[in-house]
C-alpha cells in the first residue's frame, strides 16, 4: 500500500459540464489514482446532440456511484482526500449545478478545501498527466465540441486567450459536416476514420477554400467550411457523393488553418512548445500534421493521450491542484456559470481577489 508523505496532495475532482459524469483522484497534479467516467453519449445520440435537461437528470442519477467508484478504484478512504475540485464553468448550467452541489457537499462534510476549475484550464492540464516533463510557458490550442481557442499559457494559472472562433467550434464543425455525410452525432471519430480510409485508398480530396480571416488574425471561423461542404453536396446531388473525398478535403481545410494560426501565434509570442487539448485533438490527421509541421518549424509538439482528449475529471483534478497550491480556494458561494471566459479568472486574480465568485 502506498504511504503518503505530508507533502502529497490528493485532489478529488468532479466533472459534469456536458454529457460525461466523471470523478477522479489525482495525486500532486500529475499522478492519476483513479478516473471514473459514465458517458451519456449513447443516450444523446438519438437526439443528434446533447439535450441539457436529459444530461442534468443523468448526472443526478449517476454522480454518487461515480464518486464512490473513483474513491474505491484509488484504494483510498474519504479521509485521504485533501482537496475537492469541480468544474464550475463553462458548460450546460443544469449539468454544472449537479457537480458543483456535489463538490460543495463533500467539501463541507469532509472539511476539505473546495476549488472551482475552469473547464478549458482542465483540458490544457490533461497534458500534465500524460507528459511528466511538461511545464508552462507554452501555446495551447484547445479544440473541442464547444471551444476553439489559442491560449498563451504563461504559467499554471495564467492563461491569455489570444484567438478564438467567431462562430462554430472545431468539434461542432466536425459534427455538423459528419451529419451532412450521413454520420451520427458526435461524428468526429467517424469523420477521422473516413479521412484515414481516403488516404489508404488514395482518394483525391475535394478542395474547400480555407478561412483565414484578415491577414494576421488570431481568430477562427468554421461556419463557412460547413456551408461549402453543404453547397458541394447540393451541386453534385446527381452523382453518388464520395464521402471519403469530402471528409479528407474537410480535414485538410480545417487542419491547415489550425496549424498555421497556432504556429504563427507561437512565433509571435516566442514560445517553443505547442500543446494540443480537447476532443478534436484526438483526430489522427490533425495530430500527424502538428507533429510533422512542428518538427519542420522547430516546435516541440505535445499531444494528450486519446483518453485525455475528451472530457474527464482527471484533467480537472490536475488543474485544481495547481490552482489550490497557488491559493485559489473557492468558498461555499461558488456558482455554476454557463459561460465564463478563461481570461476573466486572470483579471480577477490580478485584482488580488482570492475568491473568484464565478469560479
Ligand atoms: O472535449 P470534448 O469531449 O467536449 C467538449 O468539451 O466539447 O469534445 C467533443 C468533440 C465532439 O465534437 C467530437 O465529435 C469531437 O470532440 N471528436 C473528434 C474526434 N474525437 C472526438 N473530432 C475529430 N476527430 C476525432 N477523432
Ligand atoms: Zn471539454
Amino acid at each position: 500500500m502506498t504511504v503518503y508523505t505530508h507533502r502529497d496532495v490528493n485532489v478529488l475532482a468532479i466533472e459534469t459540464s456536458c454529457d460525461e459524469t466523471a470523478c477522479s483522484i489525482v495525486r500532486n497534479g500529475r499522478e492519476v489514482l483513479s478516473n471514473a467516467i459514465f458517458t451519456q453519449m449513447h443516450i444523446h445520440r438519438e437526439y443528434g446532440g446533447v439535450v441539457p435537461e436529459i444530461a442534468s437528470r443523468n448526472h443526478l442519477e449517476k454522480i454518487n456511484d461515480v464518486v464512490d467508484k473513483a474513491i474505491l478504484d484509488a484504494g483510498l478512504h474519504k479521509e485521504d482526500i485533501d482537496v475537492i475540485a469541480v468544474t464550475s464553468t463553462p458548460g450546460l448550467i443544469g449539468a454544472l449545478v449537479v457537480g458543483v452541489a456535489t463538490a460543495k457537499t463533500m467539501a463541507y462534510a469532509l472539511s476539505k478545501p473546495l476549488v472551482g476549475v475552469h473547464h478549458i484550464a482542465g483540458h490544457i492540464a490533461a497534458n500534465y498527466l500524460d507528459h511528466g516533463e511538461l511545464e508552462p510557458p507554452f501555446i495551447s490550442l484547445v479544440i473541442s465540441g464547444g471551444h476553439t481557442s489559442v491560449i498563451d499559457v504563461k504559467d499554471y494559472n495564467e492563461h491569455e486567450v489570444i484567438g478564438q472562433t467567431l462562430d462554430d467550434a472545431a468539434g461542432e464543425a466536425f459534427d455538423k459536416v459528419g451529419i451532412l455525410l450521413g454520420l451520427t452525432y458526435p461524428a468526429g471519430k467517424d469523420m477521422d476514420e473516413l479521412a484515414r480510409s481516403a488516404i489508404k485508398n488514395n482518394v483525391s480530396p475535394v478542395y474547400f477554400k480555407r478561412t483565414y480571416l484578415e491577414k494576421g488574425s488570431p481568430h477562427f471561423s468554421f461556419s463557412g467550411i460547413k456551408t461549402r461542404v453543404m453547397n458541394y453536396i447540393r451541386a453534385n446531388k446527381d452523382d453518388p457523393i464520395d464521402k471519403e473525398a469530402i471528409a479528407l478535403g474537410f480535414h485538410e481545410a480545417v487542419t491547415d488553418v489550425l496549424v498555421k494560426k497556432t504556429m504563427d501565434m507561437a512565433k509571435r509570442r516566442n514560445r517553443k512548445k505547442i500543446v494540443l487539448a480537447g476532443g478534436v485533438a484526438a483526430n489522427s490527421l490533425i495530430r500527424n500534421k502538428f507533429k510533422e509541421e512542428g518538427e519542420a518549424q522547430g516546435f516541440e509538439v505535445y499531444l494528450p493521450g486519446l483518453g485525455m482528449c475528451t472530457d474527464n475529471a482527471a484533467m480537472i483534478a490536475s488543474a485544481g491542484y495547481y490552482k489550490y497550491i497557488s491559493g485559489g480556494i473557492s468558498d461555499y458561494y461558488l456558482d455554476a456559470v454557463s459561460n465564463t471566459g478563461l481570461q476573466r479568472r486572470i483579471l480577477l486574480k490580478s485584482r488580488k481577489q482570492r475568491f473568484a465568485p464565478s469560479l
